[in-house]
């Protein structure tokens, strides 16, 4: 019987945030972990992978010179197009999925600031959306989750029944499109993909995570990121 033929996979990089929480005139996306800047280790992380065809980042504009520079000196020859984002994550990603090849069959979204992901995380969610047409990678919380209002408790969460969600998040291309322009018309705010395609009353299917996948968010992630690194 004949193979089936790998499907193109695009990997959309939103980058185009302002790292406020990282501190004032800060790029969170150009500190360095280990020498590499947290950019360029996601963009490899991408690059490196055999079952990625294609990569758009998406950035501010006053960024796109300068990470076009940071492409080619670390050699990622997969980025095929750097584009502008936009006020949201959810408007970047747009602005990424609609700059994807025609070719593309699974669009593979992951946020610049996760430099950690590694190839068996970005595999095994890849071969989960072929699958089952959407998937993402969930980790369990490690806290109890309490619900608050007015600076109080009010109730309890079940912890079994919540999980912390990750990127990549991956989509056939039709479903992701089709999300985020009812997102965009419908002026949803969301935190991620999944809430998009959720909202269409599509299933995700919940990957594997990783604990070690963290986002680069506040000054202690580098920190925490340095010392993750020097365990792999
Ligand atoms: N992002 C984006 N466009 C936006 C906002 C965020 O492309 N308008 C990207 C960020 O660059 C990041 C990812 O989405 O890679 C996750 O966002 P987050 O960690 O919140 O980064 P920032 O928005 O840059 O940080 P902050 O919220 O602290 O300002
Ligand atoms: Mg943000």
């Amino acid at each position: 019987m004949k193979k089936k033929e790998k499907p193109f996979v695009s990997a959309v990089i939103p980058a185009a945030g302002s790292s406020s929480r990282m501190g004032e005139d800060i790029n969170k996306l150009l500190l360095l972990i280990d020498d590499i800047p947290v950019l360029a280790r996601t963009l490899l992380s991408f690059q490196n992978n055999e079952n990625i065809d294609e990569i758009i980042v998406v950035c501010r504009e006053c960024d796109i010179l300068g990470y076009a520079e940071l492409c080619k000196s670390f050699s990622i020859s997969k980025v095929s197009q750097i584009v502008r984002g936009g006020q949201t994550r959810t408007e970047s990603v747009l602005c990424g999925v609609k700059a994807c090849s025609d070719k593309s069959e699974f669009i593979a979204i992951h946020d610049a600031a996760r430099p950690l992901v590694s190839q068996d995380i970005i595999t095994n969610v890849i071969n989960d959306a072929i699958n089952y047409g959407a998937a993402a990678p969930l980790v369990p919380c490690k806290d109890s989750i309490k619900r608050i209002e007015n600076g109080f408790i009010i109730g309890d969460i079940k912890r079994d029944s919540i999980a912390a969600v990750q990127t990549p998040q991956i989509f056939k291309s039709d479903i992701i499109k089709k999300a985020l322009e009812n997102a965009k018309d419908k002026n949803l705010s969301l935190t991620d993909d999944c809430a998009a395609v959720e909202y269409l009353g599509v299933s995700v299917y919940v990957s594997r995570g990783d604990y070690k996948n963290i986002k680069i968010t506040t000054p202690e992630d580098i920190e925490l990121a340095q010392t993750l690194l020097k365990e792999v």
